[in-house]
């Protein structure tokens, strides 16, 4: 798909058809491409834990989703929980950060990896819904994920059964400044 088409078309998409499952070399390709994203040193802090398997998919929306993501990630074959790795990217190797950032980096990192990853799904002809609104705490005792990454977003990824409007957008002269 040519890439402004993919840019246009993405949206967040909160209704997936139940019949289309994902595989899992399908879910990494789409890995491949998110670290193929500019990162701190290119330390690739950015980690990515996947479920697909309807035990699991239904346990992890019961027990770490609040309702209405749950309701919108409902027939999701795949839940792609994000993470970063803390004290890396923005941090020297004494274990300083380097700004006033810190962690901000790992995130900051994170959300270009992430962004990759959606643009990635939907030139696959796949849709996406980034999920902010999660309990971290349960996402980290589910998955045995350590204190030393921060659980940060979980990504529904599938095959879409609407195609919602493009919210409005800001134009370039509203967010920028040009000197
Ligand atoms: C960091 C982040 C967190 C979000 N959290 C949620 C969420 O918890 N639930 C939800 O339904 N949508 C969530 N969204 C989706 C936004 O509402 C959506 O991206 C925005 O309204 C623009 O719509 P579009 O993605 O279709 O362009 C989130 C998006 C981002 C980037």
């Amino acid at each position: 798909m040519e890439f402004q088409k993919v840019i246009e078309s993405r949206r967040s998409v909160r209704k997936y058809d139940p019949a289309k499952k994902v595989d899992e070399a399908t879910v990494k390709v789409i890995i491949d491409a998110a670290v193929l994203a500019p990162s701190w040193k290119n330390f690739q802090s950015a980690r990515y834990y996947v479920i697909r398997s309807e035990e699991s998919l239904t346990k992890f929306k019961q027990a770490c989703l609040p309702p209405f993501n749950a309701n919108s990630s409902a027939d999701a074959p795949v839940l792609i929980i994000t993470a970063f790795v803390k004290n890396s990217s923005g941090f020297d190797p004494s274990g300083e950060p380097v700004n006033e950032l810190g962690n901000g980096w790992g995130l900051y990192d994170l959300g270009l990896h992430n962004g990759i990853l959606i643009l990635k799904a939907k030139d696959m002809g796949l849709d996406t819904l980034v999920m902010g609104i999660r309990d971290a705490d349960k996402i980290r005792e589910m998955l045995s994920i350590g204190d030393d990454e921060m659980i940060v977003s979980v990504i529904a990824l599938g095959y879409g059964t609407q195609e919602p409007k493009m919210p409005k957008r800001k134009a370039a002269e509203e967010i920028a400044k040009f000197f």
